[in-house]
């Protein structure tokens, strides 16, 4: 089962191998992202039907042309600090700021005020900014984020609902919400909420979907449903890919049952998970009386997601990609951590120092996390 390529045996970047192997750089590893991909992926969530709004989380990759694909498709941009805000509009110079959607979580009040200031739509999910600031929110539309306290996602680290999720209004909190916006001048639009990230069942949005419309009864001005991103695509804890007619199927049925609102979602895993690789050069071997390392030049400062979640992330010999499996070893980074593990047990063909090693799915939530520990710049990024 090993030799059965969770990525599939279509994944774009077979055919792209040779400009692959090109690209790597002797000394450093890359992350190189498929912009077809990422078009196709963009056009799909843009065109489900009945969906009035689609949102590319930007949190998952900021590349300025990953962006640019994603508005190029119909998308806007969903950003989680006024940095992201920044470097989006920088993308795409022009940008109208009704195409950016900013959902920050427990930010200072500089950045709400100065996306309020910009004409940017806001979603909050507490009461401290109303209760506290009201007065930058004046003349605003806001968008509340309800915490359905049912956490969803691919591990615990990425559930961001349920009791003790920092994320979102209780529901017992909305009539005071209810109360303070309309002290301060705001108008509540929308409703929102996102409860993990890495969910493969369409059912779920049905679920967010007939919530929010009951939680809406209360909040006569409400027009949006946001029914946040998480999209799954094939990881190796079980997730799949989400079925998008599926999820389209979902959408027809909330437009039916609610036509009274304009319904939303932000992915970002979708968009770009798959689209990516990184490429790393292979830079040791070892092999001990109990196990076997291969060791390449990047580690978990450049991808930390196996570090972090566990995640598994299909590995290849790029230059060997086609020779028979010799041997089961651990793909090891070169950070002083034993975490540093980007695979365990892994069956590989014959490997030598320079061998280019691909890792698939590793477009989304990689290079946007990647630090320099130990003085390590962690991978570029490059497009084809
Ligand atoms: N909307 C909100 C409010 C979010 O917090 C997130 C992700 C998204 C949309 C996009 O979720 P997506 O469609 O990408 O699942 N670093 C983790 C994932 C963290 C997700 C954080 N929030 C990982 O590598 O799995």
């Amino acid at each position: 089962d090993a030799l059965i390529d969770a990525a599939g045996p279509a994944a774009w970047w077979r055919t792209k191998r040779d400009a692959l192997l090109a690209l790597c750089p002797q000394d450093a590893p890359l992350y190189v992202y498929d912009l077809e991909t990422v078009r196709a992926r963009a056009e799909a969530v843009a065109t489900l039907p009945h969906l009035d709004r689609g949102w590319y989380a930007m949190k998952a990759n900021g590349h300025p042309d990953v962006i640019r694909t994603a508005v190029a498709a119909g998308l806007g941009i969903e950003c989680v600090s006024i940095g992201e805000v920044h470097a989006a509009m920088a993308a795409v110079p022009g940008l109208p700021v009704d195409r950016i959607l900013f959902t920050p979580n427990f930010a200072p009040r500089s950045e709400y005020a100065e996306a309020i200031e910009l004409g940017i739509h806001l979603t909050l999910d507490g009461l401290h900014p109303l209760r506290h600031w009201p007065e930058i929110f004046a003349g605003s539309e806001i968008t509340l984020r309800i915490n359905p306290q049912r956490p969803e996602g691919h591990h615990k680290h990425v559930r961001t609902a349920g009791p003790d999720a920092k994320f979102g209004l209780h529901a017992d909190e909305l009539p005071e919400g209810i109360e303070l916006a309309a002290r301060a001048g705001a108008k509540i639009i929308g409703l929102h909420v996102h409860s993990g990230s890495g969910i493969s069942d369409p059912d779920h949005w049905r679920r967010v979907g007939v919530f929010l419309a009951e939680t809406a009864r209360a909040l006569p001005d409400v027009r949006i449903l946001d029914l946040g991103g998480g999209l799954g695509v094939d990881e190796a804890s079980g997730a799949r890919r989400i079925d998008m007619e599926a999820l389209g199927a979902v959408l027809t049925d909330l437009h039916t049952a609610f036509p009274q609102y304009s319904f939303w979602l932000e992915p970002g895993r979708f968009i770009i998970a798959e689209a990516g690789v990184l490429l790393a050069r292979v830079t040791q071997l070892k092999q001990t009386p109990d196990a076997r390392f291969v060791g390449i030049n990047a580690g978990m400062n450049s991808l930390i997601r196996p570090a972090l979640y566990g995640a598994r992330h299909e590995i290849f010999n790029l230059t060997h990609l086609d020779d028979a499996p010799a041997y089961v070893a651990d793909i090891v980074g070169p950070i002083c951590e034993t975490a540093d593990r980007m695979g365990a047990q892994r069956l590989l063909p014959e490997t030598w120092e320079g061998d280019v090693f691909l890792i698939a799915n590793g477009g989304a939530y990689g290079r946007v996390m990647a630090s320099s520990y130990n003085m390590r710049e962690p991978a570029g990024e490059a497009v084809i």
